[in-house]
C-alpha cells in the first residue's frame, strides 16, 4: 500500500499533469487566430492628439505586457467587478432602479488563496531540494514569524483555509451563485480544502517524521523511489488528494492558470488602426469586376427583369 500511494500514484499523476497540460496547451496554441479580437475597454490609439488608454487598449507588445501582468499578478479584472443590484429608496414612488456599485470580497478571497497557495508551494520545495534554495528558507521565517506555537504557524497556510472557506461559502450561501453553480466548482474547492487541512493536521496536530517524508521526497524527484519506515498514514492521504488534484488539472477549469495567457481578448496589441491586419491564409482568388459579371450574365438578368448597366442592344 505505501508504495503504491508512494510512489505508483504520484509518479502516475504527475506524467497525467505533464502530459495532459502539454497537450492542452498545443492545442490551444495552434488555434488560428487570424484576426485582432482585443477586450477595447478605453480608446485605441489613433490620431496624435486623441487620448488613448495604454493599459486598458494597449497599441503594443509592451502595453499587452503591462496589462497582462496587471491581470495575472493582481487579477485587475476581477478587481473592477461590480454588483449590480435593483435598489429601491424607502418610501420612494419608484419602482426601483439598477445601481451598480463596488464588489471587492470575491477579489480579495481569491488573491489570498493564490498566493497563499504560492507561498505554501514554494515552502513545500524544502522536501524536494538539497541543499534547500536560499529563498525558501527566508520564505518560511517570514511565513512563521508570529512563533505564537511550536512548532511555528504559518500564516500562509491559514490563509489559505480562510480564503477557501470564504470562496466556498459564498457559493452556498449566495442563492444566484449557488444557482450557477456546477461540481466542477465545488470539487477543486474541496479537493484543495482536504489537502489544506490534513497539510495542517499534520504539522500541527498528528506530526508524521519530517525527515523521513524528505527522504521519501527526494527518491521521488531523484527517480531512486524509497519507502522509509514509520511515516503516519495522514502523510498517505496528504499526498493521495495532491496526486488527484494533479490528475484532476489537466481536464479542469484550473486550467485557467495557462489559458489567460492564451486569451486572445487579452494577448493582442490593438493596433487596428495603425497596421492593416491581412488574414495569412488568405488565398488568391480570382476577382470580377461587376461589368464583367455582368457581360457574363446578361441574358439572364435581362429575363429576370434585373436593371443593367448596358442594355443587349448596346
Ligand atoms: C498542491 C500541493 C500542496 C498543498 C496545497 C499543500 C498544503 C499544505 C499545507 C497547507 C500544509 C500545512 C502546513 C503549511 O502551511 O505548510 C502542508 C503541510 C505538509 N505537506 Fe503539503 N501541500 C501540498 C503538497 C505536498 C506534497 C507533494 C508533499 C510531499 C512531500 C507534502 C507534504 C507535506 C508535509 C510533510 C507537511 C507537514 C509539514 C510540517 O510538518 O512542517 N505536501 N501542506
Amino acid at each position: 500500500m505505501e508504495i503504491l500511494f508512494g510512489t505508483f500514484i504520484p509518479y502516475l499523476a504527475l506524467l497525467v499533469f505533464l502530459v495532459g497540460i502539454v497537450y492542452r496547451i498545443i492545442k490551444w496554441a495552434r488555434t488560428p487566430v487570424p484576426y485582432r479580437i482585443p477586450t477595447t475597454a478605453g480608446q485605441q490609439k489613433t490620431l496624435p492628439w486623441i487620448k488613448s488608454d495604454y493599459l486598458d487598449n494597449p497599441h503594443n507588445t509592451w502595453g499587452v505586457i503591462g496589462r497582462m501582468a496587471l491581470e495575472v499578478l493582481f487579477f485587475r479584472s476581477l478587481f473592477r467587478n461590480l454588483k449590480t443590484e435593483l435598489r429601491v429608496a424607502p418610501k420612494s414612488p419608484e419602482k426601483g432602479r439598477i445601481v451598480y456599485w463596488s464588489s471587492k470580497w470575491l477579489w480579495l478571497g481569491a488573491i489570498v488563496f493564490h498566493y497563499s497557495f504560492l507561498t505554501i508551494l514554494t515552502r513545500h520545495l524544502k522536501f524536494f531540494t538539497e541543499p534547500v534554495p536560499f529563498f525558501v528558507t527566508m520564505l518560511e521565517s517570514v511565513d512563521g514569524f508570529l512563533e505564537i506555537y511550536v512548532p511555528a504557524v504559518y500564516m500562509s497556510g491559514l490563509a489559505l483555509l480562510l480564503a477557501l472557506g470564504y470562496l466556498l461559502l459564498r457559493r452556498i450561501v449566495d442563492s444566484k451563485i449557488r444557482y450557477i453553480s456546477l461540481a466542477s466548482d465545488y470539487f477543486p474547492l474541496l479537493l484543495i480544502l482536504g489537502i489544506g487541512i490534513t497539510g495542517v493536521l499534520m504539522r500541527y496536530f498528528l506530526k508524521v517524521d519530517i525527515i523521513a517524508v524528505k527522504e521519501l521526497a527526494m527518491g521521488l524527484v531523484t527517480l531512486h523511489p524509497t519507502i522509509p519506515e514509520g511515516i503516519g498514514s495522514i502523510f498517505y492521504i496528504h499526498l493521495f488528494l495532491v496526486s488527484t488534484l494533479l490528475v484532476y488539472f489537466p481536464f479542469s477549469k484550473l486550467m485557467h492558470m495557462a489559458g489567460v495567457f492564451f486569451s486572445m481578448t487579452r494577448n493582442m496589441a490593438n493596433n487596428n488602426r495603425a497596421v492593416r491586419h491581412v488574414n495569412p491564409w488568405e488565398y488568391p482568388v480570382k476577382v470580377f469586376s461587376y461589368i464583367e459579371q455582368e457581360d457574363m450574365f446578361r441574358k439572364q438578368m435581362k429575363k429576370a427583369g434585373m436593371p443593367l448597366e448596358r442594355d443587349i442592344e448596346e
